[in-house]
């Protein structure tokens, strides 16, 4: 197994890369809203689609092993859980048409597109090319994913981070290198699909307590059997926005010998006077026996992932993570640009004050429970009046997030929309015109 570290990569100047223009509109074909995680809850009462009485139960061959599919299509179409790409919408077009206020988008500070943060990514791109070229522990490792990490756990408030390619593979590594048999793993009921695909991988004994339940964390742990335990939560909800109690959590965990995992995915850049994080505002990060992960995909507008914690978290994780040992390491790229993006939030305190703000508007229009962070949760109920109330509110011209079944609990089908920081009052006016059409308007 390759050892800790990571060598210093040679540098490969590639082709003169400042004519690259990035073909946004071709090349980012996301939904806006429903490719999104599963949670605990409904893995647990899964939408499981009716298997199709035409499937083989065994026997000679079936001519088309693949026909089962269209069976599935045709049940999730039924139940209004079908997922369709859409093109993602940059800017209004010259008839005003298309999208003009994002709330669909994680880019939380609206630094994805931010002039210093293309740069920062820009500059890596031309220094080092579009890829790492290997797992960093193979081809070499790059002074910016350095710096990279130096800031990350600098800005957090830990000695130590390691970056990963995602968000979702930090969770995998950092779960499954701390867990193993033998192990418990306490894991909140809505916790998002990369903590739960995590719990599956680490093969630890997993305890899903009720949603914000610490007395059922206490039991779970109370209950032994264990050799070593972890107690994991988000930090701000990614599907509902409330806030964990984390520091009743760390005191659960604390007296029970058990390391508390904390995915701040949803409180980099948002909470605290300077989006620290959760865990920063409630004086628990850098404690020996907390680990965070954080992903640079929302707040920072990037991509990738990290985990946070002490030297030996990370020098545990480049030793064991196979997320990080056998990915190719994140890409330069968004190594500059997180970096860039990271600078530009210390340097402009305010935007974290800024998202909250909006968010608490968005959350008084519609009614919604006050937000923890930028996400504002409006539950609809069925999946079906939940997509068509996010079609009229994309018809005028604003783009919502719609979670439904498998991603949140049935019957709670949802708009999901998330305040950003250059949100302005017009946009406000705007998402206010829509939702009233939407029939989500409170007010
Ligand atoms: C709570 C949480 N953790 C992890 C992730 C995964 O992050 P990434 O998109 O960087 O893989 C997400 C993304 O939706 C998330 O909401």
């Amino acid at each position: 197994m390759p050892r800790a570290g990571g060598h210093p990569r040679a540098i490969v100047r590639t082709r003169t890369l400042a004519d690259v223009t990035v073909d946004n509109a071709a090349a980012a074909m996301v939904p806006g809203t429903d490719i999104a995680p599963q949670t605990a809850t409904s893995v647990a009462k899964s939408t499981t689609v009716a298997k199709s009485t035409a499937e083989p139960t065994g026997g000679p061959p079936a001519a088309d092993p693949l026909a089962w599919l269209a069976d599935h299509a045709r049940a999730r179409e039924a139940a209004g859980l079908r997922r369709r790409l859409h093109p993602r919408a940059l800017a209004p077009t010259a008839d005003g048409a298309g999208v003009r206020v994002d709330l669909a988008s994680n880019d939380y500070l609206g630094l994805g597109g931010h002039p210093t943060v293309v740069e920062g990514a820009a500059r890596a791109l031309r220094a080092w090319g579009t890829g790492s070229t290997g797992s960093r522990l193979v081809t070499g490792t790059t002074a910016l994913h350095g710096e990279l990490e130096a800031a990350l756990a600098d800005h957090v408030g830990f000695a130590a981070a390691l970056v990963f390619s995602s968000g979702y593979t930090a969770n995998l590594g950092c779960l499954t290198g701390l867990a193993g048999p033998g192990d418990l793993i306490v894991s909140d009921a809505l916790n998002h699909a990369s903590i739960v695909d995590a719990c599956r991988l680490s093969r630890a004994r997993v305890a899903i307590t009720p949603h914000g339940d610490v007395a059922a964390v206490a039991a779970a742990l109370a209950a032994g059997g264990w050799r070593r335990a972890l107690v994991v939560t988000e930090s701000v909800f990614s599907a509902d926005g409330d806030a964990a109690p984390l520091t009743e959590l760390h005191s659960t965990a604390r007296a029970h010998g058990a390391v508390l995992v904390v995915d701040e995915a949803h409180g980099l850049g948002v909470v605290s006077p300077t989006g620290r994080g959760v865990l920063a505002a409630a004086g628990l990060a850098g404690q020996p026996d907390v680990v965070a992960t954080v992903t640079l995909s929302k707040a920072l507008g990037g991509q990738g992932g990290a985990v946070l914690g002490t030297t030996a978290v990370r020098e545990h994780l480049i030793d064991t993570a196979r997320t990080f040992i056998f990915d190719t390491g994140l890409a330069p790229a968004s190594a500059g640009g997180a970096l860039a993006a990271l600078a530009h939030l210390r340097a402009h305190p305010e935007l974290p004050a800024a998202v909250r703000h909006r968010a608490d508007e968005l959350a008084a229009l519609t009614g919604a429970p006050r937000p923890a962070g930028a996400v504002v949760s409006v539950v609809v109920g069925e999946p079906e009046p939940a997509v068509a109330a996010a079609a009229i509110c994309r018809a005028h011209g604003v783009a919502v997030g719609c979670f439904r079944p498998p991603t949140v609990p049935a019957d709670t089908s949802r708009l999901r929309l998330a305040a950003r920081a250059d949100l302005s009052d017009a946009d406000l006016a705007l998402a206010a015109e829509a939702f009233a059409a939407a029939g989500v308007l409170a007010r």
